[in-house]
C-alpha cells in the first residue's frame, strides 16, 4: 500500500497515542509513510514514576533494610504475610508489549480518576500485572485525606489482601504504635498506603516491573490526598520515591521532598515496622525519625 502524497495528520486517539508510545513505536509502520505520530501529553508525573525503575529487585527488604545484602524471607515479615491463602497458581508471564499497553491503560485510568473512589473502582479492575491473578482485593489504602502523614509502605501482606485494608497485621499495630508516640493515628491525621497495592505472593517484595505497574495509582493518590508529609517505611520504599540508590542509613536523619503536581512535599525515611518486630533495638532510630517527622507539624 502506498501512502497519499499528501498525507493528512495522523487522528488518533489519547489512549491510542499513549498505547503507541509505550509500546516505543513513534512512526506509522506502513512501508513509506513517513509521518510520527504525535506525542501525546502525559500527566506531569512525580519521581515515584522514575524511581519505579530504578527501585532494586529486592525480595527480603528486612534483610536489607541497611545493606544491599542477598535477600532473604525474613521471619517478621513472614509473620506478617504469613503463608499463601490459596493454592499459588503458576502464572504464565505476559509479554513486555502486553505489560507496556496495560502499564499504558492504567496510567491513562489512574489519571483521569476524579477522586479516591473512582481510583479504586480503576484499581479493582487493574490487570497491568501478575499481582492481579492471585489478590483477593485490591488494597488502595486507609485514613484521612489531607493527611498530615501519608505513610507509604512496599505492599499488602495477606491479612491485607483478605480484608481489604493495609497494614492489618503485626507490623501494623506496631506501625500504630509508633505513630500514636507522635500523637497520630491513622484515623485522625494518617493515610497508610503501599508502594503497590496487591499483595505479592510468597511473601516476597514487589518486583520492579510491578511497582513500576502500579506507580500511577500512587501518583493520583498523592496528587488526590495532598498530604503534608510523607514517611517512607524501608530502603524500598525511599529508594523508589526518592530515584536513588543510597542506602537507607545516608537517607534517613534528613528531610528530603518530592515534586506533587508542581507542590514539594516533605519526605522522611525510617525503617519499616516489620524490620523493627526482629530488630527492635533500631526502635530508638525509629523514634528520632518520628521526632523529625514530627517537626514538620503544620
Ligand atoms: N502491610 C502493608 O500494607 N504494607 C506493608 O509494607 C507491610 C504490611
Amino acid at each position: 500500500m502506498t501512502p497519499s502524497p499528501d498525507p493528512k495528520p495522523l487522528q488518533y486517539s489519547a489512549l491510542q497515542l499513549a498505547w503507541l508510545h509505550e509500546l516505543g513505536i513513534d512512526k506509522p509502520w506502513l512501508p513509506g509513510d513517513t509521518r510520527a505520530v504525535p506525542r501525546v501529553d502525559t500527566p506531569a508525573v512525580p519521581s515515584v514514576a522514575q524511581n519505579a525503575e530504578a527501585a532494586v529487585v529486592i525480595k527480603n527488604e528486612v534483610q536489607s533494610q541497611t545493606t544491599a545484602a542477598a535477600p532473604t524471607i525474613s521471619p517478621g515479615r513472614a509473620a506478617t504475610r504469613g503463608a499463601a491463602s490459596k493454592p499459588q497458581q503458576a502464572a504464565a508471564p505476559m509479554s513486555a508489549a502486553s505489560v507496556a499497553a496495560m502499564t499504558a491503560l492504567t496510567a491513562a485510568a489512574a489519571a483521569a480518576a476524579p477522586d479516591l473512589g473512582a481510583l479504586a473502582h480503576a484499581a479493582a479492575a487493574c490487570q497491568a500485572c501478575g499481582l492481579c491473578r492471585q489478590r483477593d482485593q485490591v488494597v488502595m489504602g486507609q485514613g484521612v485525606t489531607q493527611p498530615a502523614i501519608l505513610v507509604i509502605g512496599d505492599g499488602p501482606g495477606e491479612q491485607d489482601d483478605r480484608k481489604g485494608l493495609p497494614f492489618m497485621a503485626e507490623s501494623g499495630a506496631l506501625l500504630d504504635q509508633m505513630l500514636a508516640t507522635i500523637g497520630s493515628a491513622r484515623t485522625r491525621d494518617v493515610y497508610l498506603t503501599n508502594l503497590v497495592k496487591c499483595r505479592p505472593p510468597g511473601n516476597r517484595l514487589a518486583l520492579r516491573e510491578e511497582i513500576a505497574a502500579c506507580q500511577s495509582y500512587l501518583v493520583r493518590q498523592l496528587e488526590l490526598l495532598r498530604p503534608f508529609s510523607i514517611l517512607a517505611l524501608g530502603r524500598v520504599v525511599a529508594q523508589t520515591l526518592l530515584n536513588t540508590d543510597e542506602p537507607l542509613q545516608d537517607l534517613r536523619g534528613r528531610i528530603h521532598e518530592i515534586d506533587i503536581a508542581g507542590q514539594k512535599i516533605p519526605l522522611v525515611v525510617s525503617y519499616h515496622s516489620g524490620y523493627l518486630l526482629n530488630h527492635p533495638a533500631d526502635k530508638a532510630a525509629a523514634w528520632q525519625d518520628l521526632q523529625l517527622l514530627r517537626t514538620l507539624r503544620r
